[in-house]
């Protein structure tokens, strides 16, 4: 098997712990340990009490129990616990796809459900985002035109990593339809969940509402855990849950028994987590809005209604990668180029840090010493 680079999990490694300020974070505000064991009275002690041994390939039974609370119709059984995000998105692949089967894309996207099929000899098709009027849009046409009778699986992302986008109750509805209508599995990345910045926005997930639907979940973002390491895959589909199962036992085999223990409370916390992140979310999109207004010369941004990331148009003239190296070089603040999404022209912006008005006047500093003449 041959697999491309991740770049941007590549762009990460080299820059995400040596960059002073962060200004492309896709995970919300983290917490320690401590704080984790102080949400529930006598989690200390069982904590410390915690027996190091393996834990269940499928995850630890009371671990799917919390996690089941996420959905209307998924029971634990329709749960397989993986390590993050990253690690299902491969088993999943590895386990549905063989070679020349077609699958659909959104693009851009996050990377690996591009290069895990293309690896596998698939042939993968883009439905690509349409930037209208300043707007990004996924039209359902243009999904239309993609399918056909090899297609196996439909990658979708919402709300959407990179550019923030998020489907609607109707557009979710005339998705499956579609998918329905040619047996086709949907795999939804829906990491960004839960973090719609008003309900109305929120839409069921796929694994509820779609008989061949795989939601993807997991810790690391709308709950800002990503060090624990926990994700996991939803599917009414014990075929596939078993299947990513088989080979899950020659990747991790199971999870870490502490994180399992610390997700579980975040879980069963998660009101009061996301009550403060979706406050730290609204405080710093006003910001951004109000930043992107003043400087609409020089940058465009479709302000997203979910999630916490967006991407943002360069309105001048400059290339996004030599501009983000640029704004790493002079002011040690990290930005997510476009080229890193092969989609030139903008960069991403995460706005689900604490730090991130700080952030956002060192980066106003940089614009007001380089942009403005
Ligand atoms: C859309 C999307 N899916 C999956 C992942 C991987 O998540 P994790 O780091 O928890 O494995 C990310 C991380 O940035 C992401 O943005």
């Amino acid at each position: 098997m041959t697999i491309k680079p991740f770049k941007l999990e590549r762009f990460y490694t080299i820059h995400e712990f040596t960059a002073e300020y962060l200004l492309c974070s896709s995970d919300c505000e983290s917490m320690s340990v401590r704080d984790v064991l102080s949400l529930e009275n006598g989690a200390l002690e069982k904590f410390q009490d915690l027996w190091l041994g393996y834990t269940e390939t499928k995850g630890n039974p009371f671990l799917r129990e919390d996690i089941s609370s996420l959905y209307n119709t998924i029971t634990p059984n329709d749960l397989l616990v993986c390590t993050g995000a990253q690690e299902p998105i491969f088993l999943f692949s590895q386990a549905i796809l063989k070679p020349e089967d077609e699958v659909i894309v959104q693009f851009p996207c996050y990377q690996s459900v591009q290069s895990i099929p293309e690896s596998i000899g698939c042939k993968v098709l883009d439905w690509t985002v349409r930037y209208e009027n300043k707007k990004f849009v996924f039209n359902i046409n243009d999904l239309k035109k993609l399918v056909s009778n090899k297609t196996k699986v439909i990658y979708l992302n919402t709300p959407h990593n990179p550019t923030g986008f998020h489907f609607s109750k109707r557009e979710q509805l005339e998705i499956i339809e579609i998918a329905r209508k040619n047996n086709i599995i949907i795999f939804c990345d829906e990491v960004y969940r839960e973090l719609e910045h008003k309900s109305e926005y929120t839409i069921p997930a796929f694994a509820d509402i779609y008989e061949n639907g795989v939601s993807l979940g997991v810790m690391s973002k709308a709950y800002g855990l990503p060090g624990l390491r926990i994700g996991w895959i939803a599917t009414k589909s014990q075929k596939i849950i078993e299947n990513i199962e088989i080979l899950k036992e020659y990747t991790t085999i199971c999870n870490s028994g502490p994180s399992e223990f610390l997700a579980g409370i975040g879980l069963r916390n998660r009101k009061s987590i996301l009550e403060r992140n979706l406050k730290i979310v609204e405080k710093n999109i006003a910001l951004l809005d109000h930043f992107f207004i003043k400087y609409s010369d020089l940058f465009s941004w479709d302000k997203p209604n979910s999630g916490p990331i967006g991407f943002v148009k360069i309105n001048f003239d400059e290339d996004d990668m030599v501009f983000s190296e640029r704004v790493i070089k002079k002011k040690n603040i990290l930005l997510l180029p476009g080229e890193i999404y092969d989609y030139k022209g903008f960069f991403r912006v995460g706005f689900g840090r604490k730090n991130m008005p700080e952030t956002l006047e060192k980066f106003e500093e940089f614009i007001i010493e380089n942009l403005i003449k």
